[in-house]
């Protein structure tokens, strides 16, 4: 058992040390937002995550998990310190290292004995590095505290981010001594039970393969989508479905991440492949790879958006029923959605929105209040003059096309996931419009 730190009950900190905690650890989670710190004390997870709120409850309960403010005398009874705050995208592209290098300052008065300090924030190759400048500046005068510093990359999905924690493909963990290693290695043990790889690496590498992997997915969803532009222009007789099916057969392509659609959204591929374009810049690197990646998310969403203008036509006096708010189905966080992007878009051309998600419609209600927020799928298509399905939660699968048609006020779909089939929406009697499917 190891006594463990986690600064920053975010997304990340919040899952990695429940999740620790259920591996045996004594987790001590520390934010600075006492609200925040007083909510989970009561078990209330602030943020929808299949599984969390049973796990956190049980760890907590069984006094393996607990939640505080006081950094210091956390920082002191433990062994491993993760740093897991925020890490956002500033406007000019580059990475906000602010809270990081705070988090950095707070900890070193309060390292005594030995202690391993882990980052888990997502941050350049380097940055790590300054990060033990900044902690060694820090020390308390005299003081004999040692300390290294790990790089150890979360690869979590939001969504099912316990299950890719508790079956994680692999662990990466970039440490510069033997005892730091050790450390880290000992807290994900029960991974190796069920024989989980680990890469052992340097820091700087650890990070960069963080910054690789969001940016290779990036590339797979930036590629299908492109393909899917062709197949539109190619004729009605290609579906870019088939072709992913087909090209993702090959197992050095790989079936995941070749779904067509309205472009990568959510906390992480849009703000990683941001971050990668400029520290390779300031490097000197051209990566026009992941600059052509970025440029056809970019230009994905108006793809999509030109398709719900299409359905809807003249915008007068028109309404969208938009469905899905979430940037991806189980989860409510709406970063980077794209569901209110072409609400706002909509909107802005007078057209009347009115919308349904599962669970991030509060979420979304606090930054679009304008929206017409309905109670299930079928109240938001009432009167409309267009679908758009733009996260693929599953209830959306099943839905009751007939009634929904009988429900609009012209029956058009922009299936912006192709999670429908083109023929039986067709036949039901919609106008239906895909993405990389052939136009109705
Ligand atoms: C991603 C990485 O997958 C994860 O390893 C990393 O730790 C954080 O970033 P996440 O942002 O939770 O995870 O979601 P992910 O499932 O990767 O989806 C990101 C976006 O890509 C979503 O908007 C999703 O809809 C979109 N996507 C994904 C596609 O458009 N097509 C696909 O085939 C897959």
């Amino acid at each position: 058992m190891s006594r463990i730190c986690m600064i920053g009950t975010g997304y990340v900190g919040l899952v990695t040390g429940a999740c620790l905690a259920d591996f045996g650890h004594q987790v001590m989670c520390v934010d600075s937002n006492p609200e925040r710190v007083e909510g989970l004390n009561r078990l209330s997870v602030p943020f929808f995550e299949p599984g969390l709120d049973d796990l956190v409850a049980k760890n907590a309960l069984e006094r393996r998990l607990t939640f505080t403010s006081d950094l210091p005398e956390a920082v002191r009874k433990s062994s491993a310190i993760f740093i897991a705050v925020g890490t956002p995208q500033s406007k000019s592209g580059a990475t906000d290292l602010s809270a990081v290098r705070e988090v950095a300052r707070q900890i070193a008065p309060h390292l005594t004995g030995y202690k391993v300090i882990v980052q888990k924030s997502t941050v350049p190759p380097g940055t790590s590095r300054i990060v033990s400048e900044i902690i060694r500046k820090n020390l308390k005068r005299g003081s004999k505290a040692k300390f290294d510093i790990v790089s150890n990359p979360e690869f979590l999905r939001e969504g099912s981010a316990v299950d890719t924690f508790m079956h994680a493909d692999r662990i990466v963990i970039g440490a510069e001594s033997a005892r730091a290693l050790k450390v880290v290695s000992e807290l994900y043990r029960p991974l190796y039970l069920i024989e989980t790889p680990m890469v052992r690496t340097n820091i700087e590498t650890a990070e960069l393969i963080k910054y690789s992997a969001n940016a290779f997915l990036a590339t797979k969803i930036s590629f299908i989508n492109e393909m899917a532009r062709l197949c539109e222009a190619i004729g009605p007789q290609v579906d870019v479905n088939v072709v992913a099916k087909a090209i993702g057969l090959d197992r050095r392509i790989g079936p995941k991440f070749l779904h067509a659609g309205p472009g990568y959204g959510g906390s992480c591929l849009p703000k990683d492949t941001a971050s990668l374009l400029y520290f390779s810049k300031e490097r000197g690197v051209k990566m026009p790879v992941a600059r052509g990646t970025v440029e056809v998310n970019d230009t994905q969403k108006d793809f999509v958006l030109e398709k719900i203008l299409r359905a809807v036509g003249s915008p007068r006096g028109k309404t969208v029923a938009i469905l899905g708010l979430a940037f991806k189905p189980n989860t409510d966080d709406i970063r980077e959605s794209l569901g209110l992007d072409f609400a706002r878009a909509l909107m802005k051309r007078g057209i009347k929105v009115r919308a349904y998600d599962p669970v991030a419609m509060p979420a979304s209600q606090a930054v679009m209040p304008k929206i017409v927020y309905c109670p299930d799928a079928y109240q938001a298509t009432k009167g409309a003059d267009a679908l758009a399905v733009v996260t693929e939660w599953n209830q959306f699968r099943q839905l009751d096309l007939g009634r929904i048609k009988r429900l609009m006020r012209r029956p058009a779909i922009v299936d912006c996931r192709n999670i429908y089939d083109p023929s039986t929406v067709r036949e039901i009697g919609f106008r239906y419009q895909g993405v990389g499917r052939g136009e109705a």
